[in-house]
């Protein structure tokens, strides 16, 4: 899988494994659409205490080893893209991220949760969380919500396992802010992949960056099984017989 393929639009995704600065800054400027990515943010998981109930005042909060918020990649994102950025953030992040949007445009849209975390004693935990576009939004973008839950495995065939897995219509939604189809969308913070499987299922090439292993293999399971049959169905419609080693 070459990510050149993908640029050039020889092939329509490819999922990285790697370091988002590392790939980033290896990328030509201005080399793709758009950068739609939900990055660490900090929101971890909650952990119940032994013993009490959902609001037990000693519940602790456990962040994952990579889950820790930074602005530090968003310059090399900039000038990858040549349309706009567009992340997830926790709502108490927004002051550090306008501190490096500076002048540009940015306007913010909302993901409210349809199943948000218990409140453990008084303790804050967010209901929505935001998603900011900064540069130009597509005017023939969605609506400024989408209330939706996420993907958990006992009670959903879409979840792949990841701790902050989005559901596929909450990235589709993002993409429809934030690109049109026919756009090379890159994600260098990839997780299970959801955001190129909105990238199959709505006419966008994609570019995943992942630097955990065993994500970037559910990526690629994931976005090849959205692609599959798609593929097909534009083989028959191109009259088209090029391979598909993706
Ligand atoms: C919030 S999760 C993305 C979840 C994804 N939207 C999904 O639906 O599965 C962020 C991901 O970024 C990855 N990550 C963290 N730091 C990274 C880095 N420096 N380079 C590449 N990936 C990184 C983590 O391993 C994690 O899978």
């Amino acid at each position: 899988m070459n990510v050149d393929d993908v640029l050039q639009g020889q092939n329509r995704w490819a999922v990285i494994h790697g370091k988002a600065e590392t790939v980033l800054s290896s990328l030509p400027t201005s080399s793709v659409s758009a950068i739609v990515t939900d990055p660490p943010y900090g929101t971890g998981a909650w952990l119940r205490a032994d013993e009490g109930q959902g609001s037990d005042p000693r519940a602790t909060h456990r962040v994952e080893t990579w889950d820790c918020w930074s602005t530090d990649w968003l310059d090399e994102a900039w000038r990858v893209s040549h349309g706009c950025v567009g992340l997830f953030l926790a709502a108490r992040e927004i002051g550090s991220l306008l501190h490096w949007v500076g002048g540009r445009p940015w306007r913010m849209f909302v993901w409210c949760k349809s199943d948000p975390r218990p409140r453990f004693g008084g303790q804050p935990a967010y209901g929505f969380d935001p998603f900011i576009v900064i540069g130009r939004v597509q005017p023939v973008g969605g609506k400024d919500y989408i209330l939706a839950s996420s993907p958990r495995r006992n009670r959903d065939g879409q979840a792949a396992g990841h701790p902050h897995q989005k559901r596929i219509s909450v990235m589709s939604w993002c993409l429809s802010l934030t690109s049109v189809p026919g756009d090379s969308i890159l994600d260098p913070f990839a997780g299970s992949g959801s955001t190129g499987v909105a990238c199959m299922q709505n006419g966008r090439s994609f570019v995943g960056v992942e630097q955990d292993a065993a994500w970037c293999e559910m990526a690629r399971a994931r976005i090849g099984e959205a692609w599959g049959p798609l593929f097909k169905t534009n083989q028959v419609s191109n009259g088209s017989s090029d391979d598909h080693d993706n």
